[in-house]
Order: C-alpha cells, then structure tokens, then sequence
C-alpha cells in the first residue's frame, strides 16, 4: 500500500513539474505520457519517381520510405498505428508486417487518393473508441525526428489542442501556407493553388504533420468538404476549424527535416542527409577516418573505440563490437564484429560472426553462416559459408570453406577446399580440434579428419581421417636426370624462341 501511494505521489510532482515547463524544451515528459496512436498516409503513387514502384517502398539507406514514419511512430508508443495505403497496398502491407510483425499495423486502404483529408476520414474507424492524442504523418518524410514528434504530441496533449509542424524553408513552392492573424495566432492553411498572391508570399509553411485529441479528429474530418481548386478533401481545412474550437499550437523543425520526398533526385539529397546525421551519431564514441564516404544504415549499432575506415558500407543489423576496427573498403551485412576484431581492406561479409578479436581479410568474403571464433584467422580470397572455424583457427589464403564445422587451433593451409556439393546436396566436412591441413588439399565430404591428424598437401581426402594420422594422397614424383640436353638435342638446329628485347 505504502509503496503505491508513494509511486502515485511521485507521479503527481512529476507531472505538474512539467505543466510548469515549455513544451518544445522538455518534449519527452509530455509524450511518455497518455495514449497516442498514428495515422500514417502513404497511399499516394508518387508519380515524380518515375517507377514502377510505389514510392513509399523506395529505399533510403536500405529501409523502405514508409518505415520511417512507422518506425518513429511505433518508438513514440503509438498504438495503434494506421497505414493508409492505396499504390501497390499488398507489396506495402507485406513490408510493413515483415519489419515489424502481422499485428503492428492496421492497413486501411483508400482506392481512390481524393485528398490527405479523405484518407485521414478512412483511417478514423480503425480507431474507434480511442480517446488520445493522434498523430498524423506522411509516408514519404523519412527525416523528421523523433524530439519533433514529441514536441508535437506533448503540446496536443497539455493544451488540449491540434499542434502542427511548420518550417520556413528558402523555397516555399508548392506547399501549404500558413495563415496567422495580427496577434500571431494560427488562423488556417491554404493551399498553392488556392493562395492569393499575398499568402504566397508567406515564408511559414505546413509540414503535413499534426498531433491532435481524437474526438476532434473524428469529428472535424467527416465535416471536410472538398470544395477549392483540386476538388480534394484537404486535411489542412481542419485547422481553421481548430483555430474556432480548440486551438492551434505550432511546433517549428528545421524545413529539411520535414522535407518530403517526390523524385529521386530528393531521394538522393535525403539519404545524404541521413547518412551524415547518423555518422555524425557515432562519431561521438567511434572514430571515422572519412566519414563523408561512410555508409552506416540506421539499424546498425557501433561501440566505444571502434575505428570505421573510408569506404565502409555497414548494412542491416551489422554491430561493430568495441575497438574493432573495419578497414577501408568493406562490406558488411547483417554481421556481428566481436570486440577488439579487426576486418581488413575490401572484406565482404553477409550474415556472419566474427569473434573477439579475430582478424578478417584483406579480400575475404563471408557468406551466410560463416561463424568465425575468437582469434581466428580468415585471409586473402577466403571464402567460408555454413562454416564454424574455431578458437585461434587459421585459414589464410585461398580456400573456400563450405558446410564444415572446424575445431580450434586447426591451421587451413592455402588452395584447401571442401567439396560439399554433389551435384544434389550440400555435406558436411568435420575438422576436429589441432588438425593440420596441407596446402592444396581437397575434402570430400561428408568427412571427417580426427584431433590433431595431418592432410599431407595435394591430398584428395575422401575417407574419415583417425586422430593423430596423417593422410597422404600423393603419386611419387619421378625425376629423369638429363633430360634437358635429350631435348635440346632432339631439335637441334632450329631455333629457340628468344624474349623480345624491350625497347
Ligand atoms: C500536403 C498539405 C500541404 C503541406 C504539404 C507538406 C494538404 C491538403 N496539403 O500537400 O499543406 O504543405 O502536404 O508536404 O494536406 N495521401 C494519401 N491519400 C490521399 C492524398 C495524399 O494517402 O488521398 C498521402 C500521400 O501519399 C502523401 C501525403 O498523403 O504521403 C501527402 O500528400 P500530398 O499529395 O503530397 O500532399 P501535398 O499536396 O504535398
Ligand atoms: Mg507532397
């Protein structure tokens, strides 16, 4: 009982400390608090793209557009969130599901794109019986931040009114503007195409993205009309409409923060952006020796000291472990780095580990399943894929290392390489712990070579080796003294080619 009472009492100084404060400095106090669910519009086509995808699914820095907002909106708390598509809405929806699971998003679709205040119409009964705050965003504004969206849901939700997003870009074509009356106060939005020349040339313009209570919602989109200049149900109607009732608040971003995406040249611009602001992130713990040809995508994690060479394209869910360093020129997907690894020039590495202190490359290529102990070496134009190498093992030059499970302390010698494809299936090579495997040799699978045998080099191994043994394979070479001069004598008087002389 004590306990409760005393947790409530905390609640309660915690809360009206924050009514005290502005809401645009302490945003996260206001949105950790209250329900709050997302409207997310993406079911436009996107024209301007010029593709044969819908432009949601584009990519900016591996993750598709509509991730973004779904993403933030799903960090925020929102629930639920609502994805209004339309373009190519089962492609969408099934991007959606697989990044963040079949019961994250609810799907509305919306045939026919008559206006962001239509689509907002169609997605309210998705959230009947919810009372918070609702944000609405846009599929194609990968940038906004996330101090942003917070800042927005927090000033809904302390005044109890529609808060929006407006920006001062230096070119203000082609978006909504807004309209303040003589004391400063939000009267409404209108549209290009429907602005008179006096409200074109207002600077302040609409981002697109608004946090407001649901009842308000619900009630002021169903009373939108679409009567202006392109006969579309205008979201943006509901601020004037807000401005009568509840009030309108306004959040300012940075207008390249709010910036939308439409062709691809935009595209480009915005992941550059992104790119730098992500760098910039690491930065502050990771050194990056030219962080401007860096590509680090946004699920990426790297840790305390880790050093990020020129060139480096670190994807999907890669970590970099602490002080590893991942040289000039790599690739790495989905790859986990263990603490103080090094990966040298120009490695590729796809779904793989790297342990503690290993040492990848340069020139190494790691495919799926590539599972590479503490210590353990993997060199020039070494392939492994389905592969373990263990503790301290070595595999410096050479070889491709397929379907095998290698113990510690084995040495690969160069040109080894595990035939593990018939023609039908894939089988397994087991190399046990302190084996020697001489240079040149091939081991047929399914194969096992014992605890501390030897491969003699050149060696076609195509039975289980015991412990300790050494398996050689190797026709006696035979020398024939003199044979030299036979042949010198057999052409005798014709000429033997000289090399050209340089020149
Ligand atoms: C909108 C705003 C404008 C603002 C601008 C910011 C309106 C009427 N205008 O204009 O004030 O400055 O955004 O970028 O809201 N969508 C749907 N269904 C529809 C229409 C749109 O899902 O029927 C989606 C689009 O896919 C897009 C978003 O809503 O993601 C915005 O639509 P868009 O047509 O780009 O609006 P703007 O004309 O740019
Ligand atoms: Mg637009």
């Amino acid at each position: 009982m004590a306990a409760t009472k005393q947790a409530k009492e905390q609640g309660k100084a915690k809360a009206a400390k924050a009514k005290g404060q502005d809401a645009g400095k302490q945003p996260g106090k206001h949105a950790d608090k209250g329900p709050v669910a997302a409207i997310v519009l993406a079911a436009g086509k996107g024209t301007r793209m010029r593709s044969a995808r819908t432009k949601v699914l584009h990519e900016l820095l591996g993750r598709p557009l509509v991730a973004y907002p779904v993403g933030l909106a799903r960090e925020l708390g929102a629930a639920p969130v609502v994805a209004v598509l339309g373009h190519q809405l089962a492609l969408v929806e099934g991007v959606l599901t697989a990044r963040f699971g079949a019961d994250a998003i609810a799907v509305v679709e919306q045939t026919e794109q008559r206006g962001t205040g239509h689509a907002v119409r169609l997605a309210m009964p998705a959230l009947k019986g919810f009372g918070g705050i609702v944000l609405v965003l846009y599929g194609d504004v990968p940038l906004l931040r996330r101090e942003t969206l917070q800042a927005l849901v927090g000033t809904a939700r302390r005044y109890k009114c529609l808060a929006l997003v407006t920006a001062t870009p230096a070119d203000a074509t082609g978006y909504g503007r807004v309209v303040r009356d003589s004391r400063g106060n939000v009267i409404g939005v209108v549209e290009e195409k429907d602005a008179t020349p006096d409200e074109r040339a207002l600077t302040e313009v609409n981002a697109g993205i608004y946090a407001a209570p649901a009842d308000f919602l619900r009630t002021a989109t169903a009373g939108l009309a679409p009567k202006n200049a392109q006969g579309e149900y205008y979201l943006t109607d509901i601020i004037a409409v807000a401005a009568r009732s509840i009030g309108v608040s306004v959040v300012e971003a940075d207008a390249r923060d709010v910036a939308g995406i439409n062709d691809r040249a935009q595209l480009a611009d915005a992941e550059a952006t992104m790119r730098a602001r992500i760098n910039r992130r690491w930065q502050e713990h990771a050194t990056f020796r030219e962080p401007a040809t860096a590509v680090v995508e946004p699920d990426v994690t790297i840790d305390v000291d880790a050093e990020i060479g020129r060139n480096v394209t670190l994807r999907g869910r890669t970590r970099i472990g602490h002080g590893a360093h991942i040289e000039d020129g790599c690739i790495l997907v989905d790859t986990e780095v263990g603490a103080g690894a090094r990966v040298l020039p120009y490695t590729i590495s796809n779904d793989a580990i790297i342990g503690p202190g290993a040492i990848i490359g340069p020139f190494a290529r790691l495919r799926p399943g590539a599972d590479i102990g503490p210590e353990a070496h993997v060199g020039n134009f070494v392939e492994l894929k389905k592969t373990v190498l263990g503790r301290g093992s070595k595999a410096n030059h050479l070889s491709y290392l397929g379907d095998a499970i290698i113990g510690e302390g084995v040495n690969i010698g160069a040109g080894t390489i595990t035939c593990n494809y018939n023609g039908y299936e894939k089988r397994q090579t087991i190399i046990e712990d302190g084996a020697f495997i001489g240079s040149d040799s091939q081991l047929v699978a399914p194969v096992r070579v014992g605890r501390d045998a030897v491969v003699a080099a050149g060696a076609t191994v195509t039975e289980d080796v015991p412990d300790g043994a050494l398996a050689i394979g190797r026709i006696p070479v035979i020398h024939k003294a003199g044979y030299s001069e036979t042949v010198a004598k057999r052409y005798a008087g014709s000429k033997k080619p000289t090399p050209k002389k340089k020149t």
